[in-house]
């Protein structure tokens, strides 16, 4: 939500790195774009609109400087104007700021900041920021303690850069909101022993490694509290007192081409079918040859009496599978919708609270994580981000490893939560029949390849197209694909969406099926459960609806069926991301059909780090 970029190159170099940087930052955002470059003056460049809008505006602009910084934006406070559209500047010109996050006590603020004599150019909470920084900067503050004392004053999260004319430099500060500095291969710390500074070519400031991934890999990872300080001589890091904090410079595991389209149409697409790649390095290593033992790294001895998980979106259906996993193995588990935990918490004796999220910096699932701490719950990160705020803060990092994923509506990150949450259960649960268990999560790899390869699913998008709305059913393992196959419809298509256990069809949402209402249908086997879900099929096929089963092809649902979309036989467990796939592509092709903007749907944002 929000991308924030940074850089202290060349002068030839650090505009173009900044566009570069905010076109890969783009799905964290994208109503305005804008950049400030400062010497010894700043000089503010932004548009609302796509970054192609703000790359119009640079054409017809001569703005450069060594010192930079950049800012693609998902408005919280005001339209997506020109105006709105960061960086955001003082009274005197001299001042640019970017941020991400939420000023809670803005008003108040600003308020008093007009009652001074300053004139605020924009809607946004974020412009309080500049004039504070110009008033201390005007009682004579240097402009890192300007920052600091600006950022006194808010309440709120924050990732905050900013740019002074006549100091060749970004201050930065971190709040709630990441931020990740990335170092030149030159860069070597000042002093090794504690790794606070170096002299480097070029160093980079964001909110995510995308941004700048084609020039480092060598990251370091600002914990809330901290501030860095970025100019030509190198990097420091300090804590909020202003002493140099020692930082640890991680390795980023994935390459830059992870992060371009490499010839699909769309990310989305793309990562779909990465999907045989996400499952497997999430496997690798973690189960043995013989498919007989998990081995996964940080879990110590956990051996939870209880779990309760807490996610949003995708990562919540994540979670109910995952809760499902551990109920089976006989040990109580609940999810909750994080921003509801905190609402009416339950008791966690000694469960293990375990938040489901890909990015790592959801606002919600982060401070339902916080409740349980508090509270004296253990907690476990289940994410896709190394050194993110879920990892750091919990006492336990599950890694999905699904590789970056920037499509806004998830995909390759739900198999592989999927696959993490089953080793999970098997590293830590007495789960029944493991062997078949390991052995189905072996298999998915070939399997999801083998079904990308023959999908019948753009087919049977085209027939439905124009469909008056979409309903998606499944039981058990296969009710949170449902409800996931009706959040990837809404937000890729914008047409209406509902997911529902197979059963509770009959308690209400079947007065909606019509015969302009496809229902997609997850049956799997041909045990009782899968018998109970072909009788609701039949209820909603004697009303007329179109029936789409996505199937293994054990129970007699192709017999009610108009469209069959088949996935290979497997464990229970396993099938769920086999069909998940096949609904992924349906809404994918759905979406291109009626030409939306599949990797950047609208209103939304990748990473919600706002309540
Ligand atoms: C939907 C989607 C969202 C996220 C949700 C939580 O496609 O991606 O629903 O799942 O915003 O995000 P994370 O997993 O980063 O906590």
């Amino acid at each position: 939500m929000c991308g924030i970029i940074g850089c202290v190159g060349r002068a030839d170099e650090t505009l173009d790195v900044l566009v570069h940087g905010l076109s890969k930052l783009e799905y964290r955002g994208y109503d305005s774009a804008g950049v400030a470059l400062a010497d010894d003056t700043v000089s503010v460049a932004k548009r609302s609109g796509e970054i192609d809008e703000l790359r119009a505006l640079l054409d017809e602009t001569t703005i450069d400087g060594a010192v930079g910084i950049g800012h693609t934006r998902w408005s919280t406070h005001g339209p997506p104007t020109d105006a709105n559209a960061h960086p955001h500047g003082d009274c005197t010109g001299d001042v640019a700021v970017v941020h991400n996050g939420i000023i809670e006590n803005y008003q108040s603020i600003r308020d008093e900041l007009v009652a001074d004599g300053h004139e605020f150019a924009s809607d946004t909470d974020t412009e309080v920021i500049p004039h504070l920084v110009e008033d201390a900067l005007a009682d004579g503050a240097e402009p890192m303690a300007a920052l600091r004392r600006a950022l006194d004053r808010l309440e709120g999260s924050y990732a905050v850069a900013a740019v002074v004319a006549g100091r060749e430099a970004v201050f930065v500060a971190r709040n709630d909101s990441p931020l990740v500095l990335g170092l030149d291969e030159e860069s070597q710390p000042h002093d090794e022993s504690t790794a606070t500074g170096g002299a480097t070519r070029a160093t980079y400031l964001a909110s995510d490694v995308p941004a700048f991934r084609d020039y480092t890999d060598r990251v370091v990872y600002l914990a809330d509290g901290e501030f860095a300080r970025l100019d030509a001589e190198g990097w420091t890091v300090t804590d909020g007192d202003g002493t140099p904090v020692e930082k640890e410079i991680d390795t980023v595991a994935w390459d830059a081409e992870e992060t371009g389209k490499s010839g699909y149409d769309h990310f989305m697409l793309k990562e779909i079918h990465e999907q045989p790649r996400a499952l497997r390095q999430c496997l690798r290593g973690r189960v043995d040859e013989l498919g007989a033992a998990v081995d996964i790294e940080d879990l110590g001895d956990l051996s939870p009496t209880g779990v309760q998980f807490v996610a949003c979106g995708t990562s919540y259906h994540a979670a109910l599978y995952g809760a499902q996993l551990y109920r089976r193995a006989g040990i109580p588990a609940q999810t909750f919708l994080a921003s509801e935990y905190a609402t009416a918490p339950p008791p966690i004796g000694d469960a293990l609270v375990v938040g489901v999220t890909q990015s790592g910096e959801t606002a919600d699932t982060l401070s339902a994580l916080r409740e349980a701490r508090h509270r004296g719950a253990r907690t476990m990160a289940v994410t896709n981000t190394v050194g993110s705020t879920a990892a750091r803060e919990c006492d336990h990092a599950l890694y999905i490893r699904a590789g970056p994923e920037i499509g806004v509506a998830a995909s390759k990150t739900f198999a592989s939560q999927l696959a993490a949450l089953n080793l999970l259960a098997l590293g830590t649960a007495p789960v029944d029949r493991p062997r078949e268990t390991i052995a189905g999560l072996r298999d998915l790899p070939g399997q999801v390849q083998a079904l990308l390869d023959d999908s019948r699913a753009s087919a049977v998008a085209e027939q439905y197209q124009d469909a008056g709305a979409y309903f998606f059913v499944g039981r058990g393992h296969q009710y949170p694909v449902a409800l996931e196959g009706a959040l990837k419809m809404k937000e890729i298509t914008y047409k209406h969406a509902e997911g529902f256990a197979a059963g509770e069809l009959k308690h209400g949402p079947l007065a909606l099926v019509t015969d302009d209402t496809p229902v997609f249908a997850v049956v799997v086997g041909d045990g009782e459960q899968a018998r109970k879900t072909v009788g609701n099929v039949k209820e909603v096929e004697a009303r007329d609806a179109p029936v789409v089963a996505v199937t293994d092809g054990r129970s007699d649902v192709e017999r009610y069926a108009d469209e069959v979309l088949e996935i290979p036989e497997t464990h229970p467990e396993a099938a769920a991301v086999l069909a998940n796939v096949q609904l992924q592509l349906v809404s994918y092709y759905t979406a291109k059909g009626l030409g939306r903007s599949i990797d950047k749907p609208r209103n939304l944002a990748k990473s919600v780090t706002v309540e």
